[in-house]
């Protein structure tokens, strides 16, 4: 499904709006903030067109930004609205393992009407987000997810310098409202997962930013989307890749090559000065046309030379490669795939099972969590995880409470200079190694963060002892 302006707009034509990004503070009471998932509607396609039906965090998609600076506590008393069980997953961040939101896994599911209390110390700074982890692939879609920003020790921009784009791929039909009839569609979560053809920065339509000409900004953008790859060029409008995932690169890059892609639920952040007069858009140029998501109007004229600020880097422990094990995972199954023999919860799978399961993927032959770890680690060990891909989609692979570098794609060495992630795309037929401390104890997720293929078997887990 490609996105289009043309297909949505019919003739009204794209009026810009000369509106601010939109972003909300959040009142703390008894220490805990509030988060309560829940039904509401918003307005997708345009501030004045109709409503989607969405799934919330405090009525609104994305919910409140929530902000802390690197070592303070994040308290959160997630409130259940829902008509089905959730659970809230904090991606990106090093956190307890009780804390991290796997329903299933690390936790019960919070039933409706229920609440569960996250309460954690945020160890690193940077742009992360959380979301919910109970069906994503459906709680997601439908706008249950927000940022969660950690400050430096002293934040190197102040806040009207410091720009949070939670950027969302919807899928739109009717007059302009959320596709819910094609949720769970097995075409989606055989293919490439749930594209969408309408995006949204914030959750509004091509908002409109004015930044001061001559002064150094941070974009963080943030990609909730459940299955695109945004595809963007930094070059276009003079940025430079100050972050990938929430970590800090040593210093600001330009990058040499085109296009930068940001994988769902990967982040990057941006570093811009803007020229005097030179307004730009940030377009997504996977389609086959490309669609500016992001307006931004330059005003008045540089005083002087910015001070470029840089970003202190966490303080993230370096894998030990001569010392590490390597485990292997074999990606199988999807749409002109092979799966193979696969294991589904203790059972072998034949014939009308992959329909009725919509176990369409495997990892070494298991459909979704096997009851036994990919891998134990003992803690303090480096693990290298060696990932063939033996399909014919890309994939976005999240490990759950650790950083890693990406050391090799299908042999060869990594163009960036090996930056922290906690999420990397692999391409169709491409093995990529990665490798990290196991340093957090407890059940880990390796899993796709294409939410289809996550459900559709994609999911494995890893233990640290
Ligand atoms: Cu962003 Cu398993 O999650
Ligand atoms: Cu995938």
């Amino acid at each position: 499904m490609h996105i289009t302006r043309r297909h949505f707009l019919g003739g009204a034509g794209l009026a810009a709006l000369a509106t601010q990004f939109p972003s909300r503070a959040l009142a703390r009471q008894d220490g805990f903030t509030d988060l309560v998932a829940g039904p509401s509607r918003q307005a997708l396609f345009q501030p004045d067109g109709p409503a989607s039906d969405l799934w919330t965090y405090n009525g609104s998609a994305p919910g409140p930004e929530i902000r802390v600076r690197r070592g303070e506590r994040v308290r959160v008393r997630l409130t259940n609205r829902l008509e089905e069980p959730t659970s809230l997953h904090w991606h990106g961040i090093r956190i307890e393992n009780a804390m991290d939101g796997v329903a299933g896994l690390t936790q019960e599911p919070i039933e409706p009407g229920e609440s569960f209390d996250y309460e954690f110390v945020a160890p690193d700074a940077g742009t992360y987000w959380y979301h919910a982890h109970n069906k994503s692939w459906n709680q997601v879609a439908r706008g249950l997810y927000g940022p969660l920003i950690v400050d430096e020790d002293t934040s190197p921009f102040d806040r009207d310098h410091d720009l949070t784009l939670v950027i969302d791929d919807w899928r739109l039909a009717g007059e302009g409202t959320l596709d819910v009839a094609s949720l769970g569609s097995l075409m989606d979560w055989s293919h490439d997962g749930r594209l969408g053809n309408w995006l949204t920065v914030n959750g509004r339509a091509m908002p409109v930013q004015t930044l001061n000409a001559g002064e150094a900004y941070r974009l963080r953008l943030i990609n909730a989307s459940n299955a695109r790859i945004f595809e963007i060029d930094p070059n276009r409008f003079d940025a430079q890749v100050m972050a990938y995932d929430g970590q800090a690169l040593p210093k600001p890059v330009r990058l040499s090559y085109a296009p930068l892609t940001i994988g769902p639920s990967q982040r990057v952040d941006l570093l811009i000065v803007p020229d005097a007069g030179s307004d730009f858009k940030i377009e997504e140029l996977s389609g086959d046309t490309p669609f500016a998501f992001a307006g931004f109007e330059i005003t008045g004229v540089p005083k002087g030379q910015p001070n470029l600020p840089s970003l202190p880097p966490n303080d993230l422990p370096e894998p030990d490669l001569a010392g590490a094990s390597t485990v292997r995972v074999e990606m199988t199954g999807g749409a002109m795939g092979n799966i193979g023999r696969v294991t589904y919860n203790g059972k072998v799978l034949e014939g009308s099972d992959f329909r009725d399961t919509g176990q369409v993927w495997a990892f070494n032959g298991n459909a979704n969590l096997p009851e036994a770890p990919l891998y134990s680690a003992k803690r303090g060990e480096t693990i290298i995880i060696e990932t063939v891909n033996n399909t014919a989609f890309a994939h976005a692979m999240h490990v759950h409470g650790h950083h890693f570098r990406v050391i090799e794609r299908s042999g060869s060495e990594v163009d960036d200079g090996q930056p922290w992630r906690d999420t990397s795309l692999i391409g169709p037929q491409q093995t990529t190694r990665i490798a990290f401390v196991a340093d957090n104890p407890g059940k880990w997720l390796y899993h796709c963060h294409m939410l289809e293929h996550a459900a559709g078997g994609m999911n494995t887990w890893f233990e640290v002892t």
